[in-house]
C-alpha cells in the first residue's frame, strides 16, 4: 500500500520525498493527512510505459526468498499538468489484441494498457502527454485506429483539427464495439461501460461524441469498476451497501474481493464510509 495525499481526482504525479524503512508507519501517518489511496504496484511493461510506482520504493529483496522487501515510502503528490489525453478501447472477442498493442506503450511518455470486462474482453489503451507535449498527430491516430480495428468503412468519426480533438466510434449490430477519444475524453467511463456490456446504442448514438461525463439516456451508468476480477462497479457496491449489506454479504453476493484481493482495501474503505455512500446518479 502506498499512502498518498490526494490533491484532487485528476491524474497525479508522485515524487519521492524520502524513502526508508527507518520511517515507521506511525511516523508516516503523523506526517500525512489521513487520506488513503491505492495504486497498482505490480504493473510491468505489459501494462504500462515507464517503471510505475514501484520505482519510488526500495529496490531491496529478501536475500533468501527473493521476495520484494515491504515497501515504505513517503511521497508528495502533485497534479500532473497534462496537455492531452487519449483513450482507445476495442472489444477483443478473438483475443490477442492486448498483446498486439503492447509495443504502443513505448510510443507515449505515459501510457497504460489494460483489459476491462469479464464476459467480454475489452482492450483499453490510455495515454497522456505533458503540457508542452504536442497531441498525437492525425497520422499516429490513424495508425493506432488501424491497429485496433477502428478504421473500417462504417466507422463514425469526428475531427476538430483546430482544437486537436479526434473521436471515433465503431458500431457493430447496434452495439458499440470500440471507440477512440483524443484530447476531449469526458465520456470515457460510460463509453467503456457500453462496450463492456454490449448495450444498445439506439438511444445513445447521437451522444457518442458529446463531451458528457454521464450518458444522457438509456439509464444510469455502472460507474468505475472497483473489482476487475469480477467486474463489479462502484455504483453496484454503493447500492448493495445502501441496502444494508456488510462486507461479507457483499463478497457473497458479488464475489468482489474474493480472488486477487487487490480491491479489498477500497471495499473496506467504502464500507467504513457507508453513511456517506449512496448510488451516484448516472
Ligand atoms: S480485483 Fe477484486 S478480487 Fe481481484
Amino acid at each position: 500500500m502506498l499512502r498518498i495525499l490526494i490533491i484532487d481526482e485528476s491524474r497525479a504525479r508522485a515524487s519521492e520525498l524520502c524513502a526508508g524503512l527507518a520511517m515507521a508507519g506511525h511516523q508516516v501517518a503523523a506526517a500525512l493527512p489521513s487520506v488513503l489511496d491505492y495504486v497498482p504496484m505490480h504493473w510491468g511493461g505489459r501494462f504500462m510505459s515507464g517503471l510505475g510506482v514501484i520505482a519510488l520504493t526500495l529496490p531491496a529483496n529478501d536475500p533468501v526468498s527473493h521476495q520484494p522487501e515491504l515497501k515504505h515510502v513517503a511521497v508528495q503528490v502533485e497534479k500532473l499538468a497534462t496537455g492531452w489525453q487519449l483513450v482507445a478501447m476495442r472489444r477483443d472477442d478473438a483475443g490477442g489484441l492486448h498483446a498486439a498493442l503492447q509495443p504502443w506503450l513505448a510510443r507515449f511518455d505515459h501510457a497504460t494498457l489494460t483489459l476491462a470486462g469479464r464476459e467480454s474482453t475489452v482492450a483499453v489503451l490510455r495515454a497522456w502527454g505533458g503540457a508542452d507535449s504536442p497531441p498525437p498527430s492525425p497520422e499516429l491516430l490513424a495508425e493506432l485506429a488501424a491497429a485496433m480495428g477502428l478504421d473500417s468503412p462504417q466507422i463514425l468519426a469526428f475531427n476538430d483539427a483546430r482544437r486537436g480533438v479526434a473521436k471515433r466510434a465503431l458500431i457493430e449490430e447496434d452495439r458499440l464495439a470500440g471507440a477512440l477519444l483524443c484530447k476531449e475524453t469526458r465520456a470515457t467511463d460510460w463509453l467503456l461501460d457500453l462496450v463492456v456490456r454490449g448495450g444498445s446504442t439506439a438511444e445513445l448514438r447521437k451522444w457518442l461524441f458529446a463531451p458528457l461525463a454521464t450518458p444522457p439516456a438509456a439509464g444510469p451508468a455502472r460507474g468505475r469498476i472497483v473489482c476487475n476480477c469480477f467486474d463489479v462497479s462502484e455504483n453496484e457496491i454503493r447500492a448493495d451497501l445502501a441496502a444494508g449489506l456488510d462486507l461479507a454479504a457483499l463478497q457473497a453476493n458479488r464475489k468482489c474481493g474474493t480472488n486477487c484481493d487487490s480491491c479489498l482495501p477500497e471495499l473496506r474503505r467504502m464500507v467504513t464510509e457507508l453513511p456517506a455512500l449512496a448510488p451516484q446518479a448516472g
